[in-house]
């Protein structure tokens, strides 16, 4: 594809926030200065860049960043955006700041609105940043392997206590539609059950599960649930309580904590490549694409594709949780 003459670049983070949005930002305000194009940070999303909240941005602007959670630029979420309305605006604001293309750092509504630019000619590349892990296209989202690693030292110190207690804990982890983050979860933290949304469950079965971990002698059961599983975590925890499993039941509802902390180093490396390589798109004339992590490689993946698939949860770890927990 042919380079363009892009002399002026916004950037913005939407949606729900990761760790590893600022690491992105530090990236791609670099990235860009390296390429000799002028930087705009745009302030609370789609919402900032309808009301034309600009700052230009140097490299000391991003300095300081790398290690924090959160976004320096602020995130948003813009119902007026999601009119055409509210799109004819944005374009609008973005002529007037003569920013020539768009970064959008955020979750599958956040690209969606990406691609919706797209269509209406504004040059824009997606980076895919969600701690669900929802979006189609990518091996990994920005703020994952976070939000997984919070998960998992929340599960090991509720383990403690279980076992001291000898009590069953539900544990609820984030994913209003994805189970990605309560499977892997539940692997490699040992849970004896998980509830996604994607996997009925018979409550016969949940009660089962957790009188034959008693049985089996162990000390403590834990019990992953995806905050979108159909049957709230309370309800869940009388079932329980009334099915008379041998344990005593807690609920531990995890909520944005997932959400915050220190992005780890893995989520820092793919935030700044992520970054970098969206830069590196936009210089050689692409255009309405997402960075996707495929294996080692970051690869360019359409908007179209992106938002017109669904990612499935992988069957193998969910039946790896399920053959563990013994
Ligand atoms: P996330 O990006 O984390 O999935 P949301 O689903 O809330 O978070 O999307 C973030 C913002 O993206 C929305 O508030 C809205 O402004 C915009 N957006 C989402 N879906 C669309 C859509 N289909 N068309 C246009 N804009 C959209
Ligand atoms: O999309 C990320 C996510 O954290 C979901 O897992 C969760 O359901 C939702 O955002 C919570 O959104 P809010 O920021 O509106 O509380």
């Amino acid at each position: 594809m042919a380079k363009t003459d892009i002399k002026s670049i916004g950037i913005l983070t939407s949606g729900g926030d990761a760790p590893g949005m600022n690491p992105c930002i530090r990236a791609v305000v670099r990235a860009g200065l390296a390429n000799n194009l002028k930087v705009v940070g745009i302030e609370g999303g789609y919402e900032g860049l309808i009301h034309a909240n600009f700052r230009t941005m140097g490299a000391r602007d991003v300095g300081g960043i790398i290690q924090r959670g959160g976004t320096i630029l602020e995130t948003r979420r813009s119902s007026e955006f999601r009119e055409p309305r509210g799109q004819r605006e944005a374009i609008r604001q973005m002529n007037n700041a003569e920013i020539d293309a768009l970064v959008v750092v955020g979750g599958d509504g956040s690209l969606n609105g990406a691609l919706k630019l797209h269509e209406q000619g504004v040059r824009v590349v997606g980076i895919p940043a969600s701690i669900d892990n929802d979006i189609w296209g990518t091996d990994m989202c920005i703020g994952v392997d976070t939000a997984l690693n919070t998960i998992v030292e929340a599960i090991d110190k509720l383990r403690d206590t279980a076992s001291s207690h000898n009590r069953a804990f539900l544990v609820e982890v984030m994913g209003r539609h994805c189970g990605y983050l309560a499977v892997v979860a539940g692997m490699i933290g040992g849970a004896e059950m998980v509830l996604i949304p994607e996997e009925e469950v018979p409550m016969e079965d949940l009660g089962k599960a957790v009188e034959d971990a008693y049985r089996r002698g162990k000390t403590h059961a834990i019990i992953i649930v995806a905050e979108g599983f159909p049957t709230h975590i309370t309800e869940l925890a009388s079932l329980i309580e009334h099915m008379d499993t041998g344990f005593n039941t807690r609920v531990t509802i995890l909520g944005h904590i997932q959400r915050g902390g220190k992005p780890t180093a893995f989520d820092r490396n793919l935030a700044t490549r992520f970054g970098v390589k969206a830069i590196e798109f936009l210089v050689e004339g692409e255009s309405g694409v997402m960075t996707g992590l495929d294996g080692r490689d970051i690869v360019p993946v359409s908007l179209v594709k992106v938002c017109s698939h669904k990612r499935e949860i992988s069957r193998e770890y969910y039946q790896m949780a399920r053959m563990l927990a013994r």
